[in-house]
Protein backbone atom coordinates (compact mmCIF):
# COMPACT_ATOMS: atom_id res chain seq x y z
CA UNK A 1 0.00 0.00 0.00
CA UNK A 2 1.31 3.60 -0.90
CA UNK A 3 1.37 6.45 1.57
CA UNK A 4 -1.15 8.04 2.35
CA UNK A 5 -0.26 11.98 2.56
CA UNK A 6 -2.38 14.14 4.94
CA UNK A 7 -2.54 17.18 2.97
CA UNK A 8 -1.15 20.16 5.30
CA UNK A 9 -3.67 23.55 5.63
CA UNK A 10 -2.59 26.16 3.55
CA UNK A 11 -1.71 29.88 4.66
CA UNK A 12 -1.81 32.88 2.95
CA UNK A 13 0.16 35.89 4.42
CA UNK A 14 0.55 38.98 1.60
CA UNK A 15 2.53 41.08 3.53
CA UNK A 16 5.64 42.04 5.98
CA UNK A 17 4.95 40.38 9.36
CA UNK A 18 7.50 39.62 12.21
CA UNK A 19 9.26 36.74 11.22
CA UNK A 20 8.67 34.74 14.27
CA UNK A 21 5.26 34.67 12.98
CA UNK A 22 5.91 32.67 9.75
CA UNK A 23 7.80 30.29 11.97
CA UNK A 24 5.07 29.40 13.94
CA UNK A 25 3.03 28.95 11.03
CA UNK A 26 5.40 27.02 9.30
CA UNK A 27 5.59 24.23 12.08
CA UNK A 28 1.98 23.26 11.27
CA UNK A 29 1.19 24.61 8.09
CA UNK A 30 2.14 25.30 4.36
CA UNK A 31 2.41 29.11 4.62
CA UNK A 32 2.43 31.34 1.29
CA UNK A 33 4.94 34.36 2.26
CA UNK A 34 4.47 37.48 -0.33
CA UNK A 35 5.59 40.53 1.50
CA UNK A 36 6.62 43.50 -0.47
CA UNK A 37 9.37 45.95 0.74
CA UNK A 38 7.56 48.93 1.72
CA UNK A 39 4.20 48.06 -0.19
CA UNK A 40 1.87 46.05 0.21
CA UNK A 41 1.10 43.17 -1.96
CA UNK A 42 -1.86 44.54 -4.53
CA UNK A 43 -5.77 43.46 -4.01
CA UNK A 44 -6.00 41.76 -7.09
CA UNK A 45 -2.61 39.82 -6.75
CA UNK A 46 -3.93 38.55 -3.61
CA UNK A 47 -7.50 37.58 -4.85
CA UNK A 48 -5.95 35.69 -7.31
CA UNK A 49 -3.91 33.38 -4.69
CA UNK A 50 -7.33 32.31 -2.46
CA UNK A 51 -8.11 29.55 -4.94
CA UNK A 52 -7.28 26.79 -1.88
CA UNK A 53 -6.26 28.82 0.85
CA UNK A 54 -7.75 27.67 4.30
CA UNK A 55 -6.26 30.81 6.03
CA UNK A 56 -5.50 34.32 5.73
CA UNK A 57 -3.27 36.38 7.99
CA UNK A 58 -3.72 40.26 7.15
CA UNK A 59 -3.56 43.73 8.08
CA UNK A 60 -7.50 45.64 8.24
CA UNK A 61 -6.96 46.99 5.09
CA UNK A 62 -8.15 43.75 3.17
CA UNK A 63 -12.09 43.46 2.65
CA UNK A 64 -13.04 40.56 3.82
CA UNK A 65 -16.51 40.51 1.88
CA UNK A 66 -18.04 38.37 -0.34
CA UNK A 67 -15.96 39.05 -3.23
CA UNK A 68 -13.19 37.73 -1.85
CA UNK A 69 -15.31 35.10 0.43
CA UNK A 70 -16.68 33.98 -3.13
CA UNK A 71 -12.81 33.52 -4.35
CA UNK A 72 -11.62 31.44 -1.23
CA UNK A 73 -13.96 28.23 -1.58
CA UNK A 74 -11.51 26.76 0.95
CA UNK A 75 -11.11 29.28 3.44
CA UNK A 76 -12.24 29.17 7.69
CA UNK A 77 -10.36 31.47 9.27
CA UNK A 78 -9.15 34.94 8.57
CA UNK A 79 -6.84 36.06 11.53
CA UNK A 80 -6.62 40.52 11.21
CA UNK A 81 -2.82 41.75 12.06
CA UNK A 82 -5.37 44.38 14.34
CA UNK A 83 -7.89 44.77 17.09
CA UNK A 84 -10.70 46.58 14.80
CA UNK A 85 -12.30 44.32 12.36
CA UNK A 86 -14.51 46.97 10.81
CA UNK A 87 -12.76 45.17 7.74
CA UNK A 88 -15.10 41.84 8.29
CA UNK A 89 -18.30 41.70 6.52
CA UNK A 90 -19.29 39.22 9.50
CA UNK A 91 -22.67 38.27 7.68
CA UNK A 92 -20.97 37.26 4.50
CA UNK A 93 -18.30 35.19 6.99
CA UNK A 94 -21.38 33.53 8.77
CA UNK A 95 -22.81 32.87 5.54
CA UNK A 96 -19.71 31.35 4.15
CA UNK A 97 -18.63 29.63 7.60
CA UNK A 98 -15.59 31.57 8.01
CA UNK A 99 -14.36 32.84 11.24
CA UNK A 100 -12.61 36.16 12.38
CA UNK A 101 -9.86 36.76 15.02
CA UNK A 102 -8.04 40.17 16.26
CA UNK A 103 -5.53 41.00 18.12
CA UNK A 104 -6.91 43.07 21.27
CA UNK A 105 -5.21 44.24 24.58
CA UNK A 106 -1.35 44.04 23.14
CA UNK A 107 -2.00 47.24 21.59
CA UNK A 108 -3.45 48.91 24.33
CA UNK A 109 -1.01 51.05 25.60
CA UNK A 110 1.27 52.15 22.05
CA UNK A 111 -2.09 53.26 20.63
CA UNK A 112 -2.72 55.40 23.54
CA UNK A 113 0.92 56.77 23.51
CA UNK A 114 0.11 57.63 20.01
CA UNK A 115 -3.50 59.01 20.78
CA UNK A 116 -1.18 61.27 23.97
CA UNK A 117 1.19 62.47 21.41
CA UNK A 118 -1.32 63.16 18.70
CA UNK A 119 -3.14 65.45 20.97
CA UNK A 120 0.20 67.15 22.54
CA UNK A 121 1.41 67.50 18.78
CA UNK A 122 -1.57 69.06 18.14
CA UNK A 123 -1.89 71.12 20.82
CA UNK A 124 1.73 72.42 20.83
CA UNK A 125 2.39 72.54 17.19
CA UNK A 126 4.60 70.40 17.50
CA UNK A 127 5.21 69.20 13.31
CA UNK A 128 4.68 72.73 12.24
CA UNK A 129 7.51 73.98 14.51
CA UNK A 130 9.50 70.92 13.74
CA UNK A 131 8.78 72.27 9.91
CA UNK A 132 9.25 75.86 10.34
CA UNK A 133 13.27 75.16 12.24
CA UNK A 134 14.41 72.38 9.33
CA UNK A 135 13.08 74.74 6.72
CA UNK A 136 15.63 77.54 8.01
CA UNK A 137 13.02 79.61 8.85
CA UNK A 138 13.96 80.54 12.49
CA UNK A 139 16.00 83.65 12.30
CA UNK A 140 14.49 85.33 15.80
CA UNK A 141 13.05 83.93 19.34
CA UNK A 142 9.49 86.35 18.59
CA UNK A 143 7.54 86.79 21.21
CA UNK A 144 4.20 84.02 20.96
CA UNK A 145 6.80 82.02 18.28
CA UNK A 146 3.96 79.07 17.08
CA UNK A 147 1.85 79.71 20.40
CA UNK A 148 0.38 76.69 20.70
CA UNK A 149 -2.47 75.66 24.06
CA UNK A 150 -2.34 74.12 26.81
CA UNK A 151 -2.84 71.06 27.82
CA UNK A 152 -2.00 70.64 31.70
CA UNK A 153 -5.12 70.73 34.09
CA UNK A 154 -7.54 70.82 30.66
CA UNK A 155 -10.66 68.64 29.95
CA UNK A 156 -10.44 65.88 27.59
CA UNK A 157 -13.31 63.81 26.90
CA UNK A 158 -13.16 60.36 25.44
CA UNK A 159 -15.58 59.02 22.90
CA UNK A 160 -15.57 55.25 23.50
CA UNK A 161 -13.90 53.93 27.07
CA UNK A 162 -12.73 50.70 25.90
CA UNK A 163 -9.14 49.37 26.48
CA UNK A 164 -7.68 52.46 24.55
CA UNK A 165 -9.91 54.69 25.94
CA UNK A 166 -9.15 53.80 30.02
CA UNK A 167 -5.41 54.14 29.02
CA UNK A 168 -5.67 57.66 27.61
CA UNK A 169 -7.37 58.36 30.78
CA UNK A 170 -5.18 57.07 33.14
CA UNK A 171 -1.98 59.34 30.66
CA UNK A 172 -4.10 62.19 31.12
CA UNK A 173 -4.85 62.03 35.06
CA UNK A 174 -1.15 62.03 34.67
CA UNK A 175 -1.55 65.59 33.01
CA UNK A 176 -3.87 66.83 35.80
CA UNK A 177 -6.72 66.42 33.56
CA UNK A 178 -10.42 66.70 34.20
CA UNK A 179 -11.70 63.01 32.24
CA UNK A 180 -15.16 63.00 30.66
CA UNK A 181 -16.13 60.06 28.78
CA UNK A 182 -19.10 58.85 26.93
CA UNK A 183 -20.04 55.19 26.02
CA UNK A 184 -22.41 53.32 24.84
CA UNK A 185 -23.12 51.77 28.20
CA UNK A 186 -21.50 53.24 31.68
CA UNK A 187 -18.18 51.88 33.17
CA UNK A 188 -18.67 51.68 36.59
CA UNK A 189 -15.82 48.98 36.56
CA UNK A 190 -13.83 52.06 35.50
CA UNK A 191 -15.35 54.74 37.57
CA UNK A 192 -14.93 52.71 40.79
CA UNK A 193 -10.91 52.87 40.20
CA UNK A 194 -10.28 56.12 38.03
CA UNK A 195 -11.29 60.13 38.54
CA UNK A 196 -13.44 59.65 35.44
CA UNK A 197 -16.92 61.39 34.96
CA UNK A 198 -19.56 59.73 32.86
CA UNK A 199 -21.48 62.46 30.61
CA UNK A 200 -23.93 62.08 27.93
CA UNK A 201 -21.73 63.09 24.46
CA UNK A 202 -23.40 66.80 24.09
CA UNK A 203 -21.94 67.67 27.09
CA UNK A 204 -18.71 66.20 26.53
CA UNK A 205 -18.68 68.05 23.63
CA UNK A 206 -19.65 71.37 25.05
CA UNK A 207 -17.10 70.84 27.71
CA UNK A 208 -13.76 69.71 26.64
CA UNK A 209 -10.39 70.89 25.40
CA UNK A 210 -10.02 67.82 23.98
CA UNK A 211 -11.98 65.34 22.45
CA UNK A 212 -10.32 61.93 21.86
CA UNK A 213 -12.32 59.77 19.68
CA UNK A 214 -11.87 55.85 20.33
CA UNK A 215 -15.14 54.17 19.61
CA UNK A 216 -14.83 51.27 17.35
CA UNK A 217 -16.35 51.57 13.42
CA UNK A 218 -19.91 49.91 13.53
CA UNK A 219 -22.93 50.59 11.74
CA UNK A 220 -24.11 52.96 14.88
CA UNK A 221 -20.64 54.91 14.98
CA UNK A 222 -20.45 55.61 11.20
CA UNK A 223 -20.41 59.84 11.27
CA UNK A 224 -21.14 59.85 14.78
CA UNK A 225 -19.00 62.82 15.09
CA UNK A 226 -20.84 64.97 12.32
CA UNK A 227 -21.34 68.59 11.57
CA UNK A 228 -23.94 68.69 14.80
CA UNK A 229 -21.53 67.48 16.97
CA UNK A 230 -18.92 69.78 15.69
CA UNK A 231 -21.08 72.61 16.03
CA UNK A 232 -21.43 71.90 19.73
CA UNK A 233 -17.41 72.29 20.69
CA UNK A 234 -15.60 74.80 21.53
CA UNK A 235 -13.73 77.19 19.28
CA UNK A 236 -10.57 76.86 20.68
CA UNK A 237 -11.07 72.67 20.99
CA UNK A 238 -9.34 70.23 19.12
CA UNK A 239 -10.46 66.72 17.48
CA UNK A 240 -7.96 63.68 18.03
CA UNK A 241 -8.91 60.69 16.34
CA UNK A 242 -7.14 56.97 16.48
CA UNK A 243 -10.10 54.95 15.92
CA UNK A 244 -11.23 54.95 12.27
CA UNK A 245 -11.90 57.51 9.65
CA UNK A 246 -15.63 56.43 8.59
CA UNK A 247 -16.51 57.83 12.81
CA UNK A 248 -15.87 61.21 11.71
CA UNK A 249 -17.85 62.52 8.97
CA UNK A 250 -14.33 64.09 7.44
CA UNK A 251 -16.70 66.68 4.92
CA UNK A 252 -17.93 68.04 8.10
CA UNK A 253 -14.66 68.40 9.81
CA UNK A 254 -12.99 70.52 7.05
CA UNK A 255 -15.73 72.74 7.17
CA UNK A 256 -15.74 73.08 10.72
CA UNK A 257 -11.63 73.86 10.75
CA UNK A 258 -12.48 76.20 7.71
CA UNK A 259 -14.88 77.91 9.67
CA UNK A 260 -13.12 78.53 13.11
CA UNK A 261 -15.81 76.21 14.63
CA UNK A 262 -12.83 74.15 16.05
CA UNK A 263 -9.07 75.24 16.36
CA UNK A 264 -7.39 72.07 15.17
CA UNK A 265 -7.47 68.16 14.70
CA UNK A 266 -4.82 65.56 15.17
CA UNK A 267 -5.57 62.43 12.89
CA UNK A 268 -4.35 59.15 12.52
CA UNK A 269 -7.36 57.49 10.60
CA UNK A 270 -8.94 58.76 6.97
CA UNK A 271 -12.35 58.25 5.35
CA UNK A 272 -10.18 56.39 2.89
CA UNK A 273 -7.03 55.93 3.37
CA UNK A 274 -4.21 56.96 2.47
CA UNK A 275 -5.00 60.20 1.65
CA UNK A 276 -5.13 61.27 -1.72
CA UNK A 277 -2.43 63.76 -2.71
CA UNK A 278 -5.53 66.62 -3.17
CA UNK A 279 -6.98 66.25 0.35
CA UNK A 280 -7.53 69.67 2.24
CA UNK A 281 -6.16 68.23 5.37
CA UNK A 282 -2.83 68.33 3.43
CA UNK A 283 -3.02 72.26 3.44
CA UNK A 284 -4.10 72.89 6.79
CA UNK A 285 -1.41 73.81 9.64
CA UNK A 286 -3.96 73.10 12.14
CA UNK A 287 -4.28 69.70 11.18
CA UNK A 288 -1.65 67.37 12.29
CA UNK A 289 -1.57 63.81 9.53
CA UNK A 290 -0.30 60.83 10.88
CA UNK A 291 -0.28 57.83 8.41
CA UNK A 292 -2.27 55.31 10.59
CA UNK A 293 0.51 54.20 12.51
CA UNK A 294 -1.39 53.85 15.95
CA UNK A 295 0.09 50.28 16.91
CA UNK A 296 3.09 50.72 15.06
CA UNK A 297 6.37 50.40 16.82
CA UNK A 298 8.61 47.54 16.31
CA UNK A 299 7.78 45.60 19.63
CA UNK A 300 4.23 46.26 19.45
CA UNK A 301 3.75 44.77 15.73
CA UNK A 302 5.48 41.77 16.75
CA UNK A 303 3.46 41.41 19.42
CA UNK A 304 -0.17 41.67 17.06
CA UNK A 305 1.66 39.14 14.32
CA UNK A 306 2.63 36.74 17.17
CA UNK A 307 -0.94 36.60 18.56
CA UNK A 308 -2.79 37.00 15.30
CA UNK A 309 -0.70 33.88 14.13
CA UNK A 310 -1.50 31.73 17.49
CA UNK A 311 -5.33 32.88 16.68
CA UNK A 312 -4.80 31.23 13.27
CA UNK A 313 -2.78 28.50 14.39
CA UNK A 314 -5.11 27.46 17.03
CA UNK A 315 -8.47 27.63 14.92
CA UNK A 316 -6.71 25.65 12.11
CA UNK A 317 -5.94 22.89 14.31
CA UNK A 318 -9.22 22.53 15.93
CA UNK A 319 -8.70 24.61 19.08
CA UNK A 320 -10.55 27.33 20.01
CA UNK A 321 -8.36 30.27 19.01
CA UNK A 322 -8.27 33.26 21.87
CA UNK A 323 -9.46 35.92 20.25
CA UNK A 324 -12.58 34.95 18.13
CA UNK A 325 -14.95 38.11 16.97
CA UNK A 326 -17.58 35.59 15.72
CA UNK A 327 -17.60 32.71 17.85
CA UNK A 328 -21.42 31.71 16.80
CA UNK A 329 -19.66 30.20 13.62
CA UNK A 330 -17.20 28.36 15.35
CA UNK A 331 -17.88 24.52 15.64
CA UNK A 332 -14.02 23.11 16.11
CA UNK A 333 -12.95 23.73 12.17
C1 LIG B 1 -5.99 48.32 14.84
O1 LIG B 1 -5.41 47.47 15.50
O2 LIG B 1 -7.21 48.28 14.64
C2 LIG B 1 -5.15 49.41 14.29
O3 LIG B 1 -5.89 50.48 13.85
C3 LIG B 1 -4.30 48.88 13.16
O4 LIG B 1 -5.04 48.90 12.00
Amino acid sequence: MGEFAVRKAKVYVPDTVAVEAIDILRQDFEVVYTPKENAVTPLSELLERLQDVDGLLVYPRVPIDKNLLDQAPNLRVVSNIAVGYDNFDLSEMAKQKVVGTHTPDVLTETTADLAFGLLLAAARRIPEANAFVKSGQWHANVPNLLAGTDVYGRIIGIVGMGRIGTAVARRALGFGMRVLYYNRRRRSDIENTMHVHYVHLDHLLQTSDFVVVLTPLTEETVHLIGRSQLEQMKPDAYLINVARGKVVDEQALIFALQNGWIRGAGLDVYENEPLPSNHPFLHMNQVVTLPHIGSSTVETRKAMALLAAENLRCALLGEKPPHMVNPEVWDGK
